[in-house]
């Protein structure tokens, strides 16, 4: 059984597409661990109880200092016997220690089509402002490794949607999300597929 923990900082749509996912059968193997926010009132946090699954809120308000906050997310996810780790929409840049530790085992989802609209500052609907602002004609989303960097680790997926004449950053990041619910299930099957691969 693989065991799945997510971070996430808000309203969970992407949690939600995965605890779906896991409990019709759609993940094959997998489990949700454990769901730990940024935020104490993220309403991801109300969508992991609902689902009966483990919650932990490490905020910056908790933990101020950056090792504190890193030790922390660490020991919860031990605890939880984590084997893949799912940024789902999650608003805090990790500690290097944590991605190290989880290197190859450590997932994000991004909002458009990286290596555009991606790094620091870059989130939410940053994005798609900054999308819309460029004249892009088309975004999207892409799941990658995290690394040391912010959104510059290997891609593992990504897929299209156009973008519409008279789009506003919230109608074209309703278009991308659905688009996100899909591609992050695809990859967290094709992690844990070359995770079975090397023996994990
Ligand atoms: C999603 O669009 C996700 O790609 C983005 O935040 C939204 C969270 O929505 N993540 C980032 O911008 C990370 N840099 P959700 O809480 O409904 O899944």
């Amino acid at each position: 059984m693989v065991n799945i923990s997510a971070l996430v900082s808000g309203g969970g749509t992407n949690l939600q597409a995965i605890i779906d996912a896991v409990s019709d059968g759609r993940i094959p193997g997998a489990k949700m661990a454990l769901v730990i926010s940024s935020k104490p009132d993220a309403y991801a946090l109300e969508r992991a109880r609902g689902a009966g699954i483990r919650t932990a809120v490490v905020s910056k308000a908790g933990f101020p200092d950056g090792e504190s906050r890193a030790a922390e997310l660490i020991r919860l996810l031990e605890d939880a016997d984590t084997d893949l780790v799912v940024l789902a929409g999650y608003m805090s840049i990790l500690q290097p220690k944590i991605t190290r530790e989880y290197a190859g085992r450590i997932i994000n989802i991004h909002p458009a089509l990286l290596p555009r609209h991606g790094g620091e500052g870059y989130y939410g609907s940053r994005v798609h402002r900054a999308v819309l602002e460029a004249g892009d004609r088309e975004s999207g989303a892409t799941v990658h490794y995290v690394d040391e960097g912010v959104d510059s680790g290997e891609i593992i997926l990504q897929g299209k949607v156009p973008v519409l004449d008279g789009d506003t950053p919230e109608t074209l990041a309703a278009r991308v999300l659905t688009v996100e619910h899909r591609i992050f299930v695809e990859a967290i099957n094709t992690v844990i597929g070359r995770l079975a691969g090397k023996g994990a």
